[in-house]
C-alpha cells in the first residue's frame, strides 16, 4: 500500500473505484476542494485550508461534514495509514449522490474524501531560475473565492501555457491581472510589492496570505490593488505563490524577459521566509496534539 483513502468515514487506497456516476461532484462540478502538503507527516497550514473550505461550502450551501478537530483527526490518521512522509493531501466535498437533476433536495448527505499523493515539487533549481508565464482572458465565474472543482477554465488556459511552452497562465479580465491559473500573482514596482485584493475574482491563497504576513513583520511594503495588464513590462519582479509552488520567481512573461533575469532580490528574500516557515511547520505538533 503507498496512498491512503478516506471517502465518507471508510478507509481504502486510490487503487478503489469508490465514486457513484451519479456524484454531483463528478456531474455538476458541485463542490469544492483543498489540496495542502505534507512533510515528516505533518500537514502544513492545515487550519488555514480547513477554513477557506468550511467558507467555501458555506457560499454554495452544502453542510460541511467535518468540524475543525473531526478534520484534523481524519487527516492525522490519513497520514498515519500513507507509506510516504511528504506530499500532497487532497480534499473534496461535493453536494453528493442522487439522480440526476439540476434541483437538489435540501437534505443530500455530501461526499467528503480525502486522499494522499507523492508529489514532486521544484527543486532549488527551479525555484532559482523560475518560470514562464503567459497572459490570457479570464474565463471563469464570478465567485472565484470558491475553490470549486469547476476547474475547465483553469485547465485549458494551463494548457494554452504549456503549448506555448510555460508554465502557467496569467488571468486577465478587464484589463486587470487577477491572478494565475492555479497561483497567486505578486509583482515588485519601486521596491514595493503589489497583489490583488481579496475580492470575488480570486482564490485567497493560503501561501498568499503567509507571503503577505511575512512581509509586513520583515518591513516589506506590500500594496494589494488592482494590477494593469500595461503595468506588467514595467516591474522589477514578478513571482507567484501556491501550496505546491511555494514562493516561484517568474522570468519571463509571454516571452518579455522580467527584471534583469535573475531571481530578485525580494522574491529570494520572501522565498527564503516562506521555505523558514513551512518547515517550521512541519516541526510542530502534530495537528491534534
Ligand atoms: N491551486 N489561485 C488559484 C486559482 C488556485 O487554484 C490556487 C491553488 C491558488 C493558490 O492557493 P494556495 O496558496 O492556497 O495553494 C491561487 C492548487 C494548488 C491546485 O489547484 O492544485
Amino acid at each position: 500500500m503507498t496512498d491512503a483513502l478516506f471517502i465518507n468515514g471508510r478507509w481504502t487506497t486510490t487503487d478503489e473505484r469508490v465514486l457513484g456516476v451519479e456524484d454531483r461532484g463528478f456531474q455538476f462540478g458541485d463542490g469544492v476542494y483543498e489540496v495542502f502538503k505534507f512533510g515528516r507527516k505533518r500537514p502544513i497550514f492545515l487550519i488555514d485550508h480547513f477554513r477557506r473550505m468550511d467558507r467555501g461550502l458555506r457560499d454554495i450551501d452544502i453542510r460541511n461534514p467535518w468540524s475543525e478537530s473531526s478534520f484534523a483527526r481524519t487527516i492525522d490518521e490519513l497520514l498515519d495509514r500513507t507509506a510516504f512522509d511528504a506530499g500532497i493531501v487532497y480534499v473534496q466535498v461535493s453536494r453528493g449522490e442522487g439522480e440526476r437533476a439540476h434541483f437538489y433536495p435540501d437534505d443530500m448527505k455530501p461526499t467528503a474524501i480525502a486522499y494522499s499523493r507523492r508529489f514532486r515539487f521544484p527543486d532549488d533549481a527551479k525555484k532559482e531560475r523560475g518560470i514562464r508565464l503567459i497572459t490570457g482572458p479570464d474565463q471563469r465565474w464570478t465567485q472565484c473565492h470558491v475553490k470549486s472543482v469547476n476547474l475547465l477554465p483553469n485547465a485549458l488556459a494551463k494548457k494554452r501555457a504549456q503549448r506555448a511552452s510555460a508554465d502557467e497562465a496569467l488571468l486577465v479580465d478587464e484589463g486587470v491581472v487577477r491572478e494565475g491559473a492555479s497561483s497567486s500573482f505578486f509583482v515588485v514596482i519601486k521596491g514595493r510589492v503589489v497583489t490583488h485584493p481579496l475580492d470575488e475574482h480570486i482564490l485567497a491563497g493560503v501561501v498568499r496570505d503567509r507571503v503577505i504576513g511575512l512581509a509586513l513583520t520583515s518591513k516589506i511594503r506590500i500594496d494589494e490593488r488592482p494590477l494593469r495588464e500595461t503595468e506588467l513590462f514595467g516591474v522589477e519582479e514578478a513571482f507567484i505563490t501556491s501550496t505546491t509552488m511555494g514562493v516561484m520567481p517568474v522570468a519571463e512573461i509571454d516571452g518579455r524577459v522580467i527584471g534583469n533575469s535573475r531571481r530578485g532580490e525580494t522574491t529570494t528574500r520572501l522565498q527564503r521566509l516562506f521555505d523558514d516557515l513551512e518547515l517550521s511547520e512541519i516541526s510542530q505538533q502534530r495537528a491534534t496534539a
